[in-house]
């Protein structure tokens, strides 16, 4: 059967090949987990989704599991995040995939229905979406196992779901395993939000003052980045234990709205809308560079600055110049949007080597479980430890015991 699927071009599937082979380079331990998996027919025609951002390493893993037998359909979570190329490669590899970079809103959603009407045994969620479309159609949740849920922010919106007793489905907390959030959300997101915004923007940080919104893991890795770089670093928080931990750690802690006069760069990290307000943008200093890292597009108030800017011009691939009433000019990057991934590659390999096997023990541990009840569950802690223990292995580390 000719496989089905929605892409930009499919003309571009080589160039997305081509990442696809360099990030298969580096992912020893999810390649180890496929050697485990093989021999078990657990995967064999089974339906699996995954609704990630879709990138090279994604790709990687939307491949393993089709290699265990299962039949993959996938989607970004977040359309400015898709790189063409690669959905295009999947398409020539007979996964049934539906995206298209920057595609519009209810295209996206129409994405999730066509995926989902397919009727999963599990899905790969990242920050929620495919999660609240198969509340609201539980016909399309028949038959499935659970669901493995990658970030905070989705992560959150399970838990809401959860403790009012509204959660449909099983589902596993992929973000909250020790071998994903303390490494790739602290190390991945700090290592690759500055490779973004420094090939965005070609600007030195050495001395520059940085306001990084939120000390959770994301921000600290962040800050700590920054830090290293020789910049200044001011922390903005609601919380008043992770605000005196970035004290502690050697940050500025103020008000956003004190902030916002001594910036040079300015990183969302918070995953809550309107972190970054227009009272605070027309205080920024002229030049002012305004990124995001966290999951949503919503945490700098785009809108309001499209509304109240005299101008905006795209100056630079994913730098926008907003020429404001008061005559400065700040420079939005990515669009707002999750900048490591939407201004950049992504995390680093290595780390989503990690990220990506919890994910693939979790599934396996789905379609090999009698169906779980419909509650939020950890992340097994043998899955978590062997991991870790397979990263370990991978570096050449030993450790006593
Ligand atoms: P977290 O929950 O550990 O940290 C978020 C922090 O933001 C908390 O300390 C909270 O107190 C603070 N915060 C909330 N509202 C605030 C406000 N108004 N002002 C200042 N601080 C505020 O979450 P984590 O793991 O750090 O994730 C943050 C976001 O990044 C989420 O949306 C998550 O999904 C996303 N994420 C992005 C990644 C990427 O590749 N860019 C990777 C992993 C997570």
């Amino acid at each position: 059967m000719e496989n089905d699927f929605i892409v930009r071009d499919i003309n571009l599937a080589s160039k997305g090949l081509q990442s696809i082979e360099w990030v298969s380079k580096w992912m020893p331990v999810l390649d180890n987990f496929y050697f485990q998996f093989k021999s078990e027919n657990v995967f064999e025609n089974k339906k699996i989704a995954l609704c990630i951002h879709l990138e090279a390493k994604t790709a990687y893993l939307a491949l393993t599991i089709k290699k265990l037998g299962a039949e993959v359909w996938v989607t970004s979570s977040n359309t400015l995040s898709t790189k063409d190329e690669v959905a295009a490669a999947l398409a020539v590899n007979g996964i049934h995939v539906y995206a298209k970079h920057a595609a519009p809103r209810e295209e996206y959603w129409s994405y999730l229905e066509k995926i989902l009407k397919n009727n999963m045994d599990v899905v790969v969620d990242d920050g929620g979406d495919i999660c609240e479309y198969l509340h609201e159609h539980p016909e399309y949740g028949k038959n499935l196992k659970g669901i493995c849920e990658e970030t905070t922010t989705g992560v959150n919106r399970l838990k809401m779901l959860d403790k009012t007793g509204k959660l449909k489905y099983p589902s596993i907390a992929i973000n909250d395993a020790k071998s994903k959030h303390l490494f790739d959300n602290r190390f991945g997101t700090g290592q690759s939000t500055w490779t973004a915004i420094t090939q965005l923007t070609n600007m030195n940080i050495a001395g520059k003052i940085v306001v990084v919104a939120g000390y959770g893991f994301v921000g600290k890795g962040v800050a700590e980045r920054a830090d290293g770089m020789g910049a200044e670093v001011i922390i903005t928080e609601i919380d008043p234990w992770k605000a005196l931990e970035a004290r502690m750690d050697g940050h500025l802690v103020m008000t956003m709205a004190d902030a916002a006069s001594l910036g040079d760069f300015f990183v969302t990290t918070t995953g809550c809308s309107s972190i970054i307000r227009m009272e605070h943008i027309l205080n920024m200093k002229n030049g002012a560079f305004l990124s995001n890292a966290g999951h949503f597009d919503f945490e700098i108030d785009i809108c309001a600055l499209k509304k109240s800017a005299l101008s905006h011009v795209v100056v630079r691939d994913e730098v926008e110049e907003y020429t404001l009433e008061n005559g400065k000019k700040v420079y939005v990057l990515a669009s707002g949007g999750i900048i490591n991934i939407a201004g950049g590659l992504g995390h680093p390999v290595d780390i989503m080597d990690m990220s990506f096997s919890v994910q693939l023990g979790c599934i396996h541990y789905f379609l090999s479980s009698n169906k779980l009840e419909s509650k939020l569950y950890k992340v097994p802690d043998e899955i978590d430890r062997m991991v870790t223990e397979k990263k370990l292995k991978a570096e050449g580390i030993t450790i006593d015991i």
